[in-house]
């Protein structure tokens, strides 16, 4: 049984720890949750969101509709052999203790996206990644129930057009579906064990680890992940506020003479993956803060809300710094973090 609730701060529902009001506010625990909610004419009649964490929104204004939190929950096997299992995770499931569930059982293959906060379902709308993983590797298929027909349709990875922080979810059906459940094949032996990005390597050798484990490489993870991120439960932000920029070949090459340092690396079709930290660092915002609107010290990339600041004063300090990274650089950056 639903029950819709009116005025509901959403300040504990981001984490940003933004305040905005929802004009109606419901939670759904089971299927049938989501069966009724179809049924009712508050539902019909309202604009909606959807939320699970809300660990990758960003709420500029009060929302005058129907937000929609997803707390449907279980985890089941649908097949497994020597080699492989694969297991249907609904989406309301909360990823990093689905990623312990896989850790503890030495279920390979998610490892890398240990602490990354939201929920299953949201995972494949931008296709979460980190620490040279992105979980549409893993995904075998995604069921998504249609908001206007209510009917299920189940998109195979292919459908699913995952690239990079993107998915047909995030683009073309943006909106248009419930991520229902996610399924994942995971490897049980042979491992393809993934340590060369990032600080993996060195965490391992700082705790004499030469053979790394799935648990290894968890551990390791957290412990990067602990050091370099605010805790959103201590200082609101929402991870990574932008995408890091593609540019040509040709574009990097310019910059490298003018900015000998800025790092970059290779990716398909002639283009150059540069972070964004660095441009953004490099055009002196690193540790700024404006109001309670901020840059993290240590992370250029995230921006912060030491206690106040709105939604809108995020998003003014992230026009700021875009128009900076445009002017200095030439380069757009593109939030990653879902502004409503
Ligand atoms: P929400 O913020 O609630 O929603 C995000 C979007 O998905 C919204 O547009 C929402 O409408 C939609 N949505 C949510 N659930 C559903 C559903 N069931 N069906 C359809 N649409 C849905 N991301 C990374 O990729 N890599 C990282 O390393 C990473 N690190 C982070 C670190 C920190 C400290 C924080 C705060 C965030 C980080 N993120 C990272 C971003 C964030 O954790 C992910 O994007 C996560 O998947 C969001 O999950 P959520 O449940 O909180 O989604
Ligand atoms: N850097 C700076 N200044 C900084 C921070 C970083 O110049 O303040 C430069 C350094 O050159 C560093 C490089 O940026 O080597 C990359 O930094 P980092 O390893 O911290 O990763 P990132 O590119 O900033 C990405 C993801 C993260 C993910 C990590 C680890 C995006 C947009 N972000 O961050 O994802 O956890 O790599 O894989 O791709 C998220 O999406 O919310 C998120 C946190």
């Amino acid at each position: 049984m639903i029950s819709f609730q009116k005025n509901i701060d959403l300040k504990a529902f981001n984490t940003f720890g933004i305040r905005a009001f929802a004009r109606y506010f419901v939670t759904l625990k089971t299927p049938d949750d989501l069966h009724e909610l179809f049924q009712s004419d508050l539902y019909r009649n309202e604009q909606h969101l959807i939320i699970g964490g809300g660990s990758n929104v960003l709420f500029t204004k009060d929302f005058d509709g129907l937000i929609i939190q997803n707390n449907i929950k279980g985890i089941s096997t649908q097949s497994e052999n020597d080699d492989n299992i694969t297991v249907e995770v609904a989406s309301g499931e909360v990823w990093h203790p689905f990623v312990l569930h896989c850790v503890n059982r030495n279920w390979g293959g998610v490892e890398n996206l240990s602490l990354i906060p939201g929920t299953v379902g949201a995972a494949p709308m931008q296709n979460i990644g980190a620490y040279g993983v992105e979980i549409g590797e893993v995904i075998k298929k995604v069921v998504g129930i249609n908001l206007a027909s209510g009917e299920a349709y189940t998109f195979s990875r292919e459908e699913c057009a995952f690239g990079y922080r993107e998915s047909v979810f995030k683009k073309e059906l943006r909106g248009k579906f419930f991520i229902s459940s996610v399924t994942l094949t995971l490897t049980k032996k042979n491992h393809r064990l993934s340590t060369q990005y990032g600080a993996i390597n060195d965490t391992l050798h700082a705790h004499n680890i030469t053979s790394p484990t799935i648990k290894n490489i968890s551990d390791a993870v957290i412990e990067i992940r602990t050091s370099k991120l605010p805790d959103p439960t201590v200082l609101g932000n929402a991870g990574s506020f932008f995408k890091n920029p593609a540019i040509t070949l040709q574009h990097y090459e310019l910059l490298k003479k003018t900015h000998p340092t800025i790092p970059g690396y290779s990716i398909e079709n002639q283009s150059v993956k540069v972070p964004a930290a660095w441009l953004i660092e490099n055009c002196g915002w690193k540790g700024k803060r404006v109001g309670d609107a901020g840059v993290h010290q240590h992370q250029a990339l995230v921006l912060v809300n030491y206690n106040a600041a709105s939604g809108e004063e995020i998003f003014s300090l992230a026009t700021n710094i875009r128009a900076s990274v445009k002017e200095k650089f030439d380069v757009e950056l593109v939030p990653e973090v879902n502004i409503v």
